[in-house]
């Protein structure tokens, strides 16, 4: 197979990038106090405490910054930082995790008794630094925290806040999740991560798109036959019974990280890279989906939720199993879905993301349209062409892979193959690929706001999501079941090869 690995080269030009953004992993970031709620959470434990703990290693966050864990139960700070170093400490440097431990405290509150918060207030004694409130907390808490940070005069003017995905289950409980969290802090005020925005291959994909003159050409219905968006996963409900149950597919992933991948994959070259200009082009896209109506959701979406099957050579439970009783949420959501606009539309985009499929992988299929007239009529594999086509793996393994026809080596008859350009990012370059926390964390304490979500593309990806879901609660209550281990239930293979085209699989997929 002819397999190339192309090493970035460094450009001879300087590109003409938005100073705030490309210069933010660069501008140091300012002393801050970070807030951060749900300290004694899974999040916190899993991905933000050691984000920051990565940052402080590499000598990015500066001394004098504090970092208040904030919960429910009572403890002191000495025990926290015991609690922390036993959770988080594994394999680090003694030393390292000391000096990041001295950074931390600890305040035992109840967000929905404001009058606990006085607990805080000793802690945010500077007013003039950033002062950052993270909410790893659920958002029913969201209003009730942020209405008792201003009543102790918590929020100065160089205060954030961070409120994680989804928000809200529908547009209704996000307007008014918003409402709340806008009273007390101002949209350039207001972070809502959306973690994927923080992949190094999604930012990728802005540089793949936008640094190169190759594929923008090719990236329109002129050229595109169709577009794949797999986001697949190998866990299955992960003691998350109480919000999964709630959340769902459609709700944990596709109004989320889908849509996103969606909208910086289909946008328009934004004029630069500050926040407004991508974020004004995101919602474009969000806003020119295609509504899919109540009536159109059996034709045009399917649910499923695993049962026992064999992931990774190890057997699982269903996921009624794992939740010790019957349920009707979806653990797996595939959609068609077409983008009105002159440059895309009359190209469907088909979207799937699951639980318990038959590896961890996120990619990007783009299918190009066919050779208008081949001279090589019965010389491929299976005596056609394959088209080509632009694989944007986000993990793992991430890199680039075009798949072109090659003549097969031979002074035999003349034997065509699909072969691959394959760009490993992992190969072409030795730096270490962050946490997509570790890049969003200092963005907030950096004060940019390129990769969070304004408030109106949560609404618009809501607008979207709202009709699917009234129209699966009405005419589509019982997900299809799949097999775990499996990439979802046939009729998501229906859902594509109706209309002539398949999912592209992973090997052994
Ligand atoms: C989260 C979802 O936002 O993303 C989870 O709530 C999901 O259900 C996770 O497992 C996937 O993230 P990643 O980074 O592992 O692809």
């Amino acid at each position: 197979m002819l397999t190339t690995t192309i090493p970035y080269a460094a450009s001879s030009r300087t590109p003409a990038m938005s100073p705030e953004f490309a210069d933010s992993a660069r501008s140091p970031v300012p002393p801050f106090d970070l807030v951060l709620f749900g300290a004694t959470g899974d999040l916190a434990a899993r991905k933000l405490f050691p984000a920051l703990l990565q940052r402080q290693i590499e000598g990015v966050l500066p001394d004098g910054s504090t970092i208040v864990g904030v919960g429910r139960s009572e403890m002191d700070d000495d025990a926290f930082r015991a609690q922390l170093a036993e959770r988080i400490g594994d394999g680090r440097d003694r030393a390292a995790l000391d000096a990041f431990l001295r950074m931390v405290r600890y305040v035992a509150l109840d967000v929905e008794r404001p009058e606990t918060f006085a607990a805080l207030v000793p802690h945010l004694t500077d007013t003039a630094r950033v002062r950052a409130f993270y909410l790893s907390v659920a958002p029913a808490h969201y209003a009730a925290t942020c209405g008792a940070l201003a009543t102790h005069g918590l929020v100065t003017p160089a205060a954030r806040i961070v409120v994680e995905k989804p928000i809200g289950h529908d547009l209704a409980s996000a307007v008014s999740i918003m409402d709340a969290v806008g009273r007390v802090f101002t949209e350039a005020q207001t972070y809502r991560i959306d973690h994927y925005l923080g992949k190094e291959t999604v930012q990728n994909l802005l540089v793949l798109r936008f640094a190169n003159t190759i594929f923008e050409r090719l990236w329109s219905n002129a050229d595109v036959d169709h577009v794949q968006i797999t986001v697949a996963e190998e866990v299955g409900l992960e003691a998350r019974a109480g919000y999964y149950e709630k959340a769902g597919a459609l709700r944990d992933m596709v109004q989320n990280h889908l849509l996103q991948l969606l909208c910086l994959f289909a946008m328009e070259p934004p004029n630069t890279l500050d926040a407004d200009a991508v974020r004004d082009e995101k919602v474009r896209i969000l806003k020119a989906l295609r509504p899919i109506p109540e009536g159109e959701v059996l034709q045009r979406t399917v649910r499923g939720q695993y049962r026992p099957g064999v992931v990774g050579g190890r057997a699982v439970k269903g996921y009624a199993e794992e939740l010790g009783r019957e349920s009707a949420i979806e653990t797996f959501a595939a959609l068609r879905v077409e983008i009105d606009t002159w440059r895309w539309a009359g190209v469907p985009i088909f979207l799937r993301t699951g639980k318990r499929m038959s590896g961890r992988f996120s990619e990007i299929v783009v299918t190009f349209r066919p050779v208008p007239h081949s001279i090589f009529a019965g010389l491929g594999a299976d005596g056609a062409l394959a088209p080509n086509r632009l694989v944007i793996r986000l993990q793992p393994d991430d890199g680039v892979q075009l798949v072109t026809m090659a003549k097969i080596p031979g002074s035999g008859r003349l034997r065509l193959r699909e072969t691959g350009l394959d760009l490993r990012f992992g190969e072409a370059f030795e730096n270490r690929s962050p946490d997509a926390y570790e890049r969003l964390l200092t963005d907030v304490l950096r004060g940019q706001q390129t990769l969070f979500m304004r408030r109106d593309e949560v609404e618009a990806a809501w607008r979207f999501i709202d009709p699917i879901a009234r129209g699966w609660a009405d005419r589509y209550p019982v997900p299809h079941r799949y097999t775990a281990g499996t990439n979802g239930p046939a009729q998501a293979v229906g859902l594509i090869e109706r209309e002539g085209r398949s999912w592209l699989e992973q090997p052994g997929g």
